[in-house]
């Protein structure tokens, strides 16, 4: 949806001037720079990018493998911490020596004599065949390690969550509890939560880099894996598996509480508000009726049971809808109804756009009235 800025454009006044020297990103330029305005843009570039770092530190629990909030990822983090170790051993033992052989017997002169030639040394041989085999049994046991670890079944405590991906949203069903909602995965921190992550249609994959690796959900076929968040918090999650045209924008979040406010979430979503609480919202249920969204939508204890899209349980509380692509208010939910594909292109969600500014404010007032 977004125009790259940086995209380098063909210029159609001078189709074949290459970009000036210096344009290593292939940037359109002007022919001529001089070295204070190339210095400037240089200075801008820098600003730019430690800004970018600086705001990218301020996120409270960025979606990076980098900083792990829980036993998973971390036991993930540790093994890529092990591996970047051995693999920056192997490249100084190899660039170290290459570059010294490089500078000492480059040729000074074309009369200069070939070095003295090393073949056949059995103890080179063996240093160069048991090295890297024992680096390699080295990284082999932890890793083999932690994935049955990761594989195992999480206990009799952990809390079963079956994730669902679809085109292109996320479903979570808790079975024993009897919750189904989109969008927010909730669990209690500090506990480890069992997933079953199966798939409506096309492979999708589910990911949250902070919390654990990918599994992919594949039609036909449940996987299963486990994941904990140490503290509370709100951890972005992203489908990791091209999934057709709204990939990119198929976006979660996990929603990690303090065990009582995860208790009260649960309650809440047991006992739902269905009935609407103002005259708007009554019009806006009958509105919801006679638009038949029941047909697609669930909202539990009420007519409306359509398995087509996400379950509408308690949206008035999620912080975010539609994948995380839209805030959860009344103009985010007007521009969805209103026009599903300028949100997410090729959704299943249809067009109601026959619907006046007073029916779409009904409707939304009573969607944003199920709490
Ligand atoms: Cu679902 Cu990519």
């Amino acid at each position: 949806m977004l125009e790259n800025p940086r995209r380098p454009s063909p210029d159609p006044a001078h189709p074949g001037i290459r970009p000036a020297a210096g344009a290593a990103d292939g940037t359109p330029t002007p022919r001529r720079r001089t070295a204070p305005a190339r210095g400037r843009r240089l200075g801008r570039l820098a600003a730019l990018s430690g800004a970018a770092l600086l705001l990218a530190a301020c996120a409270a629990h960025p979606a990076s493998v980098l900083h792990p909030q829980g036993a998973a990822a971390r036991m993930e983090y540790r093994l890529f911490d092990f591996s970047l170790i051995i693999m920056t051993g192997v490249f100084l033992s190899v660039i170290i020596p290459l570059t010294y052989v490089i500078l000492r017997y480059r040729q000074r002169s074309a009369a200069q004599p070939l070095p003295k030639q090393v073949e056949g040394s059995h103890f080179l041989e063996m240093l160069w065949t048991v090295v890297p085999i024992v680096l390699l049994i080295a990284l082999a046991v932890p890793t083999v390690g932690d994935a049955f670890r990761l594989a195992a079944p999480a206990g009799p405590e952990a809390l079963q969550v079956t994730v669902i991906g679809h085109q292109w949203w996320w479903e979570f069903r808790y079975p024993s509890l009897g919750i189904v909602t989109a969008d927010e995965m909730h669990i209690p921190a500090g506990q480890r939560v069992e997933l079953t992550l199966e798939s409506a249609d096309v492979l999708h994959s589910f990911w949250v880099p902070s919390l654990a690796g990918k599994e992919d959900t594949v039609p036909g076929q449940p996987n299963s894996m486990w994941l904990e968040a140490d503290h509370p918090g709100t951890y972005p999650g992203q489908c990791a598996e091209f999934c057709g045209l709204s990939h990119s924008l198929m976006r979660f979040f996990v929603v990690a509480q303090t065990p009582s406010g995860f208790a009260a979430w649960v309650h809440g979503m047991q006992h739902p508000v269905t009935t609407p609480q103002t005259p708007l919202a009554a019009q806006g249920l009958s509105i919801f009726n006679q638009y038949g969204c029941g047909g697609c939508h669930t909202i539990d204890g009420t007519a409306a049971q359509g398995t087509v899209g996400p379950n509408l349980t308690g949206l008035g509380n999620r912080a975010v809808v539609v994948a995380g692509a839209l805030q959860n208010n009344a103009a985010d939910l007007s521009q969805w109804i209103h026009d599903p594909n300028a949100i997410i292109p090729g959704t299943v969600m249809p067009a109601f756009q026959g619907l006046s500014p007073t029916q779409m404010q009904a409707l939304t007032a009573y969607l944003e009235g199920l709490k």
